[in-house]
């Protein structure tokens, strides 16, 4: 893939992404000065996937600071916070989001004694520090999670947890990256994911353009794919995961988790340290998004499939529980049962490093 997925244009003040939304059929780049449409492409999924969504954020929120005309700091900071809400106000969810905002909105308040000119140029250099780390982060994940994958495996994912949703590499897909960089021949079973299809649009095209062996099925496929042993392990991404290790990730995903355990099959969960919310005691504290009823009875068909006015339920996310987890591969390591201790040890390892 030569093209970017999020990244700033800093001469043209711009956020760049590739819009996700018109995959697999064209790769357009975006360039997004104005707040509005950076705020319409996190809600429209134009850019997504946790890691994506908290660094396109970061730098959405660079460029606001940058456009605020203002000498004092309480002045400044009055425009960013309003910013900085525009931009935690667009999807519930993904804690990547929140926990990069946090890290700018650190910067301006450590930096407050400091030139409002000062305070721009370290925004600039924190929203790049946390675009450059999730690449070391998620090489990290999937050197992790190929130690506990076999040359020839077959592999179900969800969703869609690779390089789109992130800079690079990916969380869930990751592994497979590294372990094809190494001559390794995965079998890859990638759910098509509804409503928005992100498995079939946004995996099978970016693995395929990868060269790795992708068969789309749909989700309701995947208890007959496991049965016929194809599967030796299921890789997922995140979106928030809790202290005791429940799992918040595209809706789907624990109807997979209780099909993996039914086979035997062991399920993994990738994702980087900034997914994990230890305020979110469990999955119960997480918060659902709800999306429109057109994404279930129309979208991406020309045609109605749904009569007109039937009532719709379209949560985008579910929780997994911990019980179901075979481990947590972070960048710092797998995480295993008991995850109330393993997460909060693993987030301490951090904490000391940083
Ligand atoms: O609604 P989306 O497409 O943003 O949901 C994305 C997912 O659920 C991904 O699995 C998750 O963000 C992990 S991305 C590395």
């Amino acid at each position: 893939m030569n093209f970017e997925t999020v990244a700033l244009d800093d001469k043209n003040s711009a956020l760049v992404i590739v819009d996700q939304t018109r995959l697999p059929g064209e790769v357009v780049t975006l360039r997004l000065t104005r707040q509005q449409e950076i705020l319409d492409a996190i809600r429209t999924l134009k850019v997504r996937g946790a890691p994506a969504i908290g660094v396109a954020a970061a730098i959405g929120l660079y460029l606001a600071a940058k456009s605020i005309c203002a000498d004092s700091f309480d002045a400044f900071y009055r425009e960013f916070r309003a910013a900085k809400d525009a931009l935690a106000a667009t999807r519930p969810t993904a804690v990547n989001l929140f926990w990069a905002l946090e890290r700018m909105e650190k910067v301006v308040l450590d930096s407050r004694e400091l030139p409002v000119l000062e305070i721009k140029r370290r925004l600039y250099s924190e929203a790049l520090a946390i675009r450059e780390e999730d690449i070391k982060v998620c090489r990290a994940i999937g050197e992790h999670g190929l130690k506990l994958l076999r040359d020839g495996d077959g592999i179900l994912t969800h969703c869609n947890a690779g390089r789109l949703a992130t800079v690079q590499y990916g969380t869930a897909l990751a592994p497979i990256y590294l372990g094809c960089e190494k001559g390794y021949r995965f079998r890859v079973f990638a759910d098509e994911t509804r409503p928005l299809l992100q498995g079939a649009r946004l995996t099978a095209f970016e693995l395929a353009l990868s060269g790795v062996d992708t068969t789309v099925i749909c989700d309701n496929m995947a208890a007959r794919v496991m049965q016929n042993g194809w599967v030796q392990a299921v890789l997922v991404g995140a979106d928030r995961i809790a202290a005791n290790g429940d799992v918040c990730n595209k809706i789907g995903t624990s109807a997979l988790a209780i099909l993996a355990q039914h086979y035997g099959i062991p399920f993994y969960v990738c994702a980087p340290t900034s997914t994990i919310d230890l305020n979110a005691a469990t999955g119960a504290d997480i918060p659902i998004e709800q999306r429109p009823d057109s994404e279930v009875t129309e979208m991406w068909f020309e045609q109605r499939m749904a009569p007109e006015g039937v009532k719709v339920y379209n949560p985008a996310f579910d929780i997994t529980d911990n019980a179901l987890v075979t481990g947590i591969i972070t960048e710092y390591g797998v995480a295993r049962q008991p995850y109330g201790e393993s997460l909060k040890a693993i987030c301490e390892q951090k904490s000391a490093q940083e």
